[in-house]
């Protein structure tokens, strides 16, 4: 019968036999699933597992920390992080388009992960055969059943590696549904804030700028998301909501009355949704106290946003993302 504990042995047995004495990488994403699956290889094969993180800048406040730190601290793995903020930035520059804004994303985050899993190869050797994903069940499911091999286009060839590279697939979570991926990672000792994490968007923040994207809007709307989720968690909320999406109307200016003068800002909009599976989500009555005091907050607390706005909008009609 199925415990937590015999998952985990399962897998780690499982993985073992199937890398022996090879090497194997693994990308997070700062998400629940690729953290477990990273979480689980490491405890099969330790120091024959490297992990990669992208930081494209379009985080929410504190969770490139959590990985840097608290997963590295309470799984002892290997982690690279590469900083390309400036990259994304600067191939983000001028887009207001949520289509464009997503291929950039996705382009660029492909590129930066390939050339840091050359470089890594270029380093270990041939050995780094495997390929770590935390694909779950539904995911299995969904793409009717198929497993093997990834193939990876490089296009910044590092030290003559052949164009093609071809590596094993490691799904340890391909049994298993989200409440059991968090219950695996919980009995694995990660940290709360990992496992407990709501969905956030592979893009980030990028798609939740109305406009374009910039630094000093990417400040300014981690700010107003970590105000609302300080104050979500703060009221007992999170098991209740789905997500709340918290999103920058950068193109958008309202005339307010701020301390003694006019002011000429931006609108914050809160977007929390109820929902099973995020193909349909209804609009989440949060208590009016609650929403209060975020919009007090934010707009007390976070420079040139003077209104806070709430989505009611379920879906459909409407997405969760704005983007
Ligand atoms: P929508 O906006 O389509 O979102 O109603 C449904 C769910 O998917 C998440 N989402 C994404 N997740 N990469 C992701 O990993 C993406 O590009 C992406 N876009 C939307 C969204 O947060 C919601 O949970």
């Amino acid at each position: 019968d199925w415990t937590t504990g015999s998952v985990i042995e399962e897998q780690v047995e499982a993985i073992r036999e199937q890398v022996g004495d090879k090497r194997a990488i693994c990308g997070l994403s700062g998400g629940v699933d690729s953290a477990v699956a990273a979480a689980l290889v490491q405890k099969a094969i330790g120091s024959q597992l490297t992990c990669v993180y992208v930081d494209h800048g379009l985080m929410r406040k504190g969770e490139t920390e959590q990985v840097e730190k608290d997963f590295v601290a309470s799984t002892g793995v290997n982690l690279k992080v590469v900083d390309a903020s400036e990259r994304f930035l600067n191939a983000l520059k001028g887009v207001s388009d949520p289509e464009e804004k997503r291929k950039i994303i996705g382009r660029e985050f492909i590129r930066v992960f390939e050339q840091a899993q050359a470089e890594i190869i270029a380093d270990e050797g041939p050995a780094v055969e495997f390929l770590v994903q935390g694909t779950l069940y539904p995911d299995v499911v969904e793409s009717g059943g198929g497993t093997g091999t990834a193939n990876i286009k490089s296009h910044h060839n590092v030290g003559g590696l052949p164009e093609d590279l071809e590596f094993q697939l490691i799904e340890p979570l391909r049994k298993l549904f989200k409440d059991e991926v968090r219950m695996v990672g919980q009995e694995l000792g990660l940290p709360e804030e990992i496992v407990q994490r709501q969905p956030f968007p592979g893009p980030g923040l990028g798609i939740r700028i109305v406009g374009e994207v910039t630094k000093e809007r990417l400040d300014l709307l981690r700010e107003a998301d970590a105000i609302a989720r300080e104050e979500l968690t703060a009221a007992g909320l999170d098991r209740d909501i789905w997500q709340c999406p918290v999103v920058l109307l950068a193109d958008v200016r309202s005339v307010g009355v701020q301390g003694d003068g006019r002011t000429y800002g931006h609108p914050i909009v809160l977007r929390p949704v109820s929902s099973e599976d995020a193909m349909t989500a209804d609009w989440s009555r949060l208590p009016y106290d609650v929403l209060g005091k975020i919009s007090t907050r934010i707009t007390n607390e976070v420079k040139d946003v003077n209104r806070v706005v709430l989505d009611v909008t379920s879906k459909p009609p409407g997405t969760i993302e704005w983007e």
